[in-house]
């Protein structure tokens, strides 16, 4: 027999509309840029735009220390090594890797091409108990993933499942999280807990009491803070390694993006024994069947690492947090997703995608460019104007934003 939904990957096409279609060719998202300075872009059809999009936080991008990194590596590299990543590395990446490992104490760090690289590579290793610094009871593992966390972990429960069971909770309901600890407990496995550290579309997720209930049972919290990290923490170790104490805790497997605000590409694993590296540098499996980072990646990361050391990343920390504070005041008659949060993205939920889209119209007539978002972002029927703050934002591109939305 046929059945017209076979799993959830149809299921959720199903569920999808055109609403995103609609959005692009309305102008609203899915644009092509042909220049930009600071937070205006230019879009092929001329026009410029102020961005509420981009993810660079801290706006390092156009830095000219890492623009000059990108010239350093073309003089010396050409633009690629084309090899696996455990084959031939530049020396900048065991350069990057030990100034991460300053970055965040007594860790080692592990560089991939991405961050769904490392979850790629990583998560099925630790299921499978094989990582040295993190074992897995005789019973095996129990994935417990949030309901939130990033789509690029739930999209590898089929890859996990190969390794153990996995099951959801909220983070907002703990007595999702006690019955997946007790299952955990009942069948003697050891837990690992996949999260995100500030939500990409949400809040900031509580990693310290979920590092603490991991450790209860022996097992693991594994937190993706792509978005927490260099905004804040010192040195920019981020949000999620400052709200755990200043510290990774042994429980705790912590990873970050090299892509947004800290202004170059990749990802990496923070690790408490070196020889978690090794194996993961021998079986990952984007290391060793995957391409390497681009060399230019890789020498703006490791210079970026130096900006995050030397007190840069600092002060644009401070002008980032002036501008969410802002945001929020300005903002203060429409209830913002995440407002007074030390999170760089602020949202506008709508009940309805086409509310949505409305405002991302007005928005656009205004000359701003948001992030409109729809199911399967967002609960299905829903919408979200998502907005990114930068430490670049003037003052009056923040009120624009406020004038339009204070006009609905
Ligand atoms: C929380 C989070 N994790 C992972 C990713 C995927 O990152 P990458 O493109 O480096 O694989 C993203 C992408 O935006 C993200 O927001």
């Amino acid at each position: 027999m046929n059945d017209p939904q076979p799993n959830w990957i149809a299921r959720r096409s199903a569920a999808t509309t055109d609403m995103y279609d609609r959005a692009v060719q309305a102008g609203l998202t899915g644009h092509t840029i042909t220049r930009r300075s600071g937070k205006t872009v230019r879009l092929d059809d001329g026009h410029e735009c102020v961005e509420f999009v981009s993810c660079s936080y801290l706006g390092l991008e156009d830095h000219p220390r890492l623009t000059q990194a990108v010239r350093t590596a073309l003089d010396t590299y050409g633009t690629h090594f084309s090899s696996s990543r455990n084959s031939v590395q530049p020396a900048e990446a065991h350069t990057l890797e030990e100034l991460l490992g300053e970055i965040y104490p007594g860790m080692s760090a592990l560089v991939f091409n991405s961050v769904s690289s490392v979850h790629l590579g990583v998560l099925p290793l630790l299921g499978a108990g094989v990582l040295p610094g993190y074992p897995i009871g005789p019973g095996g593992v129990l994935f417990v993933i949030e309901r939130t966390a990033h789509a690029s972990m739930q999209a590898l429960r089929g890859v996990l499942e190969q390794a153990g069971p996995a099951v959801r909770f909220r983070a907002e309901e703990p007595a999702t999280l006690t019955a997946a600890m007790d299952l955990a407990r009942e069948q003697g496995r050891t837990p690992v807990i996949l999260v995100d550290g500030i939500g990409s579309m949400g809040g900031l997720v509580d990693v310290r009491s979920l590092a603490d209930t991991a450790a209860e049972l022996g097992g693991y919290v594994y937190i993706d803070d792509a978005h927490g990290i260099s905004i804040s923490g010192p040195a920019g170790a981020g949000y999620a390694f400052e709200a755990l104490g200043g510290h990774v805790p042994r429980s705790v497997l912590l990873v970050g993006s090299l892509s947004k605000a800290f202004g170059g590409s990749g990802g990496f694993l923070l690790t408490h024994d070196p020889a978690d590296v090794t194996l993961l540098r021998r079986e990952a499996n984007p290391m060793v069947f995957g391409h390497s980072n681009m060399v230019t990646h890789m020498l703006v990361n490791a210079e970026s690492a130096r900006m995050h050391l030397d007190g840069t990343v600092t002060e644009l920390q401070e002008a980032l947090w002036a501008n969410t504070e802002l945001f929020d005041k300005v903002n203060s008659g429409n209830q913002l997703v995440n407002a007074g949060t030390r999170s760089p993205v602020r949202g506008l939920a709508m009940d309805t995608e086409e509310a949505a889209f409305d405002g991302a119209v007005r928005l656009r007539r205004a000359g701003i460019l948001c992030f409109p978002v729809f199911y399967p972002v967002v609960a299905q029927g829903t919408g979200l104007l998502r907005f990114a703050l930068s430490s670049r934002h003037t003052p009056e591109q923040i009120q624009a934003v406020a004038d339009v939305l204070a006009d609905r």
